[in-house]
């Protein structure tokens, strides 16, 4: 039985308003919720649809069954969100059964009613939803926007959803375990949220971006199988998927390698899509980090859909377009997408507006052509004709068909073509509904060279271990290493991430040098970790989801402040609460912390 159907029995009131049915006729019922609407229908009735939780039930003031007229007059002043109390008997519907509501059969004839708490100067009504004010609005009044069915349909979908996790994972020996909050700088790569230490002046705790480092020590500590729901911080910019705060589904294990997490964690995702959707998920295929650059321009994959990448390098060369022959003279790389049949649709003004949208991404412009009757049209037609058959035939091309190229580095010249084919997928309503197209990425390089920075960053975290055969190459030629990484996608966006650590002292520190961590800077910022990789580590490895993108999924909604009660804007504030704050000078003096800010007029 789930919360939602369970009786709520109190001493407020007998039942929760969507349980009442025709087995209950001629029985007294109490009543407590929201007043969702009335209707006065004048010569001594009022009708009231009550809401709580569970749904709605209606309620009659019947002048001819209330026990005086004063509860007919209270009834009549009643207004939508007044919380009330009702006793009365249940009866069967007198105008017919309305087939919307779940208690449709039934109505609570009211004898008793009491207002608990009246709602006056509501900036919205919550169950208006054609008149929902602007986001900013429901956020400094989430308490009501949380009352609108859809939100508590999104509150009950995420709880279901951890119960479903903390059911697998209990089920499979892991051991739910708590870890600070108030802690030392952990590795993702992001800023870190500072606390000020009243008790060590001018030390600072940081919030945790993961527990990765406890996770680890709790293998080292024998845990074998550890999870968490864990609240994470990354003082980030938010995005549509991204928060400040967020929650992760922490999963650490012992004594595994890449198949085993890999398994249990499909298992996992198909109990979860099964519990909150009745979804059979599958198999879920796997591919190489290096097939889904080259096919789709992205480490994270949509595959509902194809307008898949192609190298056109070679034939590019033979041409006499400069942009093409210069930049693969210089090593770079021509390659190509397919808007198939779109030429209508895809006009000059869209197709140009494509182009600033490719230089976010470091694209220089982005060349185009429409094939019409056999002949390249437009952009750098003229251009192509050296090679326009064996163009034709390598992209399969038809009448109506709309080239783009991408023209660069390789990895440029695939990021934004990745991003092109998304973009033009969108714009066209090429991606199909109701598909949910799981996907494990692997075999990440370890580590990738930082171009502004001049150095090599980890792909993923400088934990993550290398596959064991490519350990030689962290010496010899450390871009070509890979690592036993590896990523679960979903339609498109990145809902889970992990690998197997390493465990050996050595390797952790040829990594921390290769990524020029001095061994001085790893044993002061992880020298905790050193030490316990020193006195008995098991191997282990694991993962961590995004509980806010899973549910976003699940829910349907591409924002995630949707998925979170009390979600931050975009500038980090909590609307409702106005946080963050002024800190008093004398809070302030006992942190031993002076602003330097000093506030524009
Ligand atoms: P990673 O940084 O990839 O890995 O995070 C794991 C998953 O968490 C989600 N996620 C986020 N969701 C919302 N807002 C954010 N700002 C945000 N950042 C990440 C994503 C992502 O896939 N310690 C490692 C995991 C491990 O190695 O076990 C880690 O945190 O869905």
């Amino acid at each position: 039985m789930t919360t939602a159907t369970c009786s709520v029995n109190t001493t407020l009131r007998t039942h929760h308003c969507n349980e009442l049915r025709p087995e209950h006729v001629g029985q007294q019922a109490t009543l407590a919720g929201w007043v969702d609407s009335y209707r006065g229908h004048g010569g001594g009735l009022v009708f009231i649809d009550l809401r709580d939780r569970a749904g709605i039930t209606q309620v009659v003031f019947d002048l001819e069954d209330a026990s005086d007229r004063a509860i007919l007059e209270a009834a009549d002043k009643l207004r939508g969100e007044d919380v009330i109390r009702v006793s009365g008997h249940v009866r069967r519907r007198d105008g017919g059964p309305n087939p919307k509501l779940e208690t449709g059969e039934i109505e609570l004839v009211a004898e008793k009613l009491e207002v608990l708490n009246k709602a006056v100067g509501l900036p919205f009504q919550p169950t208006d939803s054609d008149n929902l004010p602007k986001e900013e609005i429901r956020l400094q009044r989430r308490y009501l926007d949380l009352r609108r069915p859809e939100m508590q349909r999104i509150l009950r979908t995420r709880h279901e959803v951890a119960q479903s996790m903390r059911r697998y994972l209990d089920q499979r020996g892991f051991l739910e375990i708590e870890t600070p909050i108030l802690c030392k700088s952990t590795p993702e790569g992001a800023r870190d949220f500072l606390v000020p230490s009243r008790l060590q002046p001018g030390e600072f705790y940081a919030l945790p971006q993961s527990p990765q480092l406890f996770k680890q020590i709790l293998m080292v500590a024998g845990a074998d199988r550890y999870f968490q729901i864990a609240r994470c911080f990354r003082d980030e910019d938010p995005r549509a998927d991204r928060q400040a705060e967020f929650t992760q589904l922490d999963i650490e294990m012992s004594f595994i390698g890449v198949d085993d997490i890999v398994d249990m964690v499909s298992d996992l995702f198909r109990a979860i899509w099964r519990d909150v959707l009745g979804h059979e998920i599958g198999e879920i295929p796997t591919m190489s980090y290096a097939e889904a650059m080259t096919r789709y321009g992205s480490d994270r994959p949509d595959t509902r859909f194809g307008m898949e990448l192609t190298d056109v390098s070679e034939l590019a060369a033979k041409t006499d377009f400069k942009v093409f022959t210069g930049t693969v003279a210089e090593g770079g790389v021509v390659q190509a997408i397919v808007a198939r049949g779109a030429s209508e649709q895809l006009t000059r003004k869209i197709t140009d507006g494509y182009a600033p949208f490719v230089q976010q991404f470091g694209l220089g412009g982005l060349p185009v052509v429409k094939l019409t009757d056999g002949a390249f049209t437009t952009g750098v037609a003229k251009f192509l004709e050296p090679i326009a058959d064996d163009l034709k035939n390598k992209l399969g091309l038809k009448d109506g068909d709309v080239v783009f190229f991408g023209v660069g580095k390789e990895k440029i010249a695939q990021r934004g073509l990745g991003e092109l084919r998304l973009k033009i997928a969108k714009d066209l309503g090429l991606i199909p509904e109701g598909m949910w197209n799981f996907l494990w990425v692997i075999d990440f390089p370890m580590i990738e060279w930082n171009e502004d920075e001049q150095r090599w960053d980890s792909l993923h975290h400088p934990f993550t271990a290398p596959k064991v055969e490519d350990i030689p190459m962290l010496e010899s030629s450390p871009g070509d290493a890979l690592s036993q990484a590896y990523d679960l996608v979903v339609n498109g966006s990145e809902i889970a991430g992990g690998s197997i650590r390493i465990h050996s002292p050595e390797v952790q520190s040829k990594v921390f040098s290769l990524l020029g961590i001095s061994e001085r800077e790893a044993e002061i910022k992880f020298g905790f970790l050193l030490n316990a990789l020193r006195h008995g580590a098991p191997p282990h490895g694991g993962i961590a989801a995004g509980l806010d993108r899973v549910v976003m999924h699940l829910c349907g909604t591409e924002n995630i402040r949707d998925v979170i009660a009390f979600p931050k804007t975009q500038t980090g504030a909590d609307l409702m609460t106005e946080a963050p704050g002024e800190a008093s000078d004398a809070q302030l003096a006992e942190l031993h912390i002076r602003s330097t800010y000093v506030k524009e007029d």
